[in-house]
């Protein structure tokens, strides 16, 4: 039994920590062993960067196949990428300093690595030397073709936050990875993930675009809610605390089942509590996570222009149900006419505030949504 909070936050989680997604673990499953492109998306924090250590976890002693997870969420330039790559990818491939200088002369062609390895045997991977661009970007990109002939492995790279090469050097990454990538053979399956659900979209929906059809789509959902229930009563009973079923859907319906903030909630309340949780725990728990964050808020909402704020407000308290368009809702929360009112929501949307979902618009951070539904509902 752990004594120490089980709930978990802002970090990767998997093994014992990663609920559920049974589903999706298995059809990711079996397209990397089909050799099948993956384009994962979905709003920020509901488990994509997870799922994906979960299911690199789970074919880990798969002997036929290497998996490679590669952040690009940094990247500023053409360059950033080879770097970003290909320190991601040799570290994967290399488990200790010497078979990485081996895999380095044998791979690569014209990019000169440069090795630094820590007292502790622990090794760091640089650039000494990059040729031009292009000629670069073809040798790491065909790192994982050359070792897979040599070797007969397949290989699975996975982008996270893929939509950032779609902002540098006007697109040019872009296509230019396309083409490296459309040549490959099915030994190599690129698994591509990104939080900005409209640019991954476009990405990958607009037939100008160069990885339009570039693999398969599967858009992240939330995790079952009897799934993620079952996943926080289950996790205070291990940690010689409990809370009754009905408490723990309370949790997950305030906070809409969002992954992320279920387990957030759930940790402050972990924190708080006696034993067993009580009602009054979940509401002191709101309290002072609100109370924490408010500073954030306040500055957040001291910049905002009169409409806006009441945007939020009508956003915030107004049923789930109703559009924010619908003439019950304009009027009951004095929203500005139609043309103001769509002003707004793009100047929200842009200060990313707020997202597009199934037609509507909702809050994005559900803590800010909550601390303006206390403050003016
Ligand atoms: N399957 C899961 N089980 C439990 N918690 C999860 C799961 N997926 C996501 N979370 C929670 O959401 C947080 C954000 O997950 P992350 O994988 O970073 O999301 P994303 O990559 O979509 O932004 C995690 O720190 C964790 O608290
Ligand atoms: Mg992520």
């Amino acid at each position: 039994m752990s004594t120490t909070n089980p709930f978990l936050f802002g970090v990767i989680v998997s093994g014992k920590d990663f609920c559920n997604r049974e589903d999706e673990i298995n059809e990711l499953k079996r397209d990397i062993q089909n050799g099948q492109n993956t384009i994962i998306y979905s709003p920020r924090r509901y488990g994509k960067t997870s799922l994906i250590f979960e299911v690199f976890r789970q074919l880990s002693d798969e002997k036929n196949l290497n998996t490679v997870y590669v952040n690009l969420y940094s990247i500023l330039s053409e360059t950033d990428f080879v770097e970003t790559y290909h320190r991601a990818l040799f570290k994967s491939l290399a488990k200790s300093p010497q078979t990485v200088f081996k895999l380095l002369s044998q791979y690569l062609k014209s990019i000169r690595p440069k090795v630094t390895v820590n007292p502790d045997g622990a090794f760091d991977l640089g650039i000494d030397f990059m040729p031009e661009i292009d000629e670069a970007l073809t040798d790491i990109m065909d790192v994982p073709l050359r070792y897979a002939e040599k070797t007969g492995k397949n290989i699975t790279i996975a982008f996270d936050e893929f939509q950032q090469i779609s902002c540098i050097q006007n697109r040019s990454l872009e296509k230019k990875i396309r083409n490296i990538i459309q040549e490959q053979s099915n030994k190599i399956s690129y698994i591509f993930l990104g939080s900005k659900h409209h640019i991954m979209e476009e990405m990958f929906s607009n037939p100008n675009r160069p990885f339009y059809r570039a693999g398969k789509h599967l858009p992240l959902k939330k995790i079952d809610r009897r799934n993620m229930t079952d996943f926080v009563v289950e996790k205070f009973n291990k940690s010689e605390k409990s809370i009754p079923k009905n408490l723990a859907e309370h949790i997950i319906d305030l906070v809409d089942n969002h992954p992320y903030y279920v387990q957030h909630y759930s940790h402050v309340i972990w924190d708080i509590s006696e034993k067993k949780v009580n009602k009054e725990n979940l509401e002191r728990a709101l309290n002072y996570t609100l109370s924490r964050e408010s500073a954030v808020f306040l500055e957040i909402w001291d910049r905002l222009r009169l409409n806006q704020k009441k945007t939020l407000v009508a956003l915030a308290l107004k049923d789930k149900n109703e559009g924010i368009f619908s003439q019950a809702i304009l009027k009951h929360f004095s929203l500005p006419p139609v043309s103001s009112l769509q002003k707004s929501l793009k100047a929200l949307y842009d200060q990313e505030l707020i997202e597009k979902a199934a037609g509507d618009y909702r809050i994005v951070d559900l803590f800010f949504k909550l601390w303006i539904k206390t403050t003016w509902g």
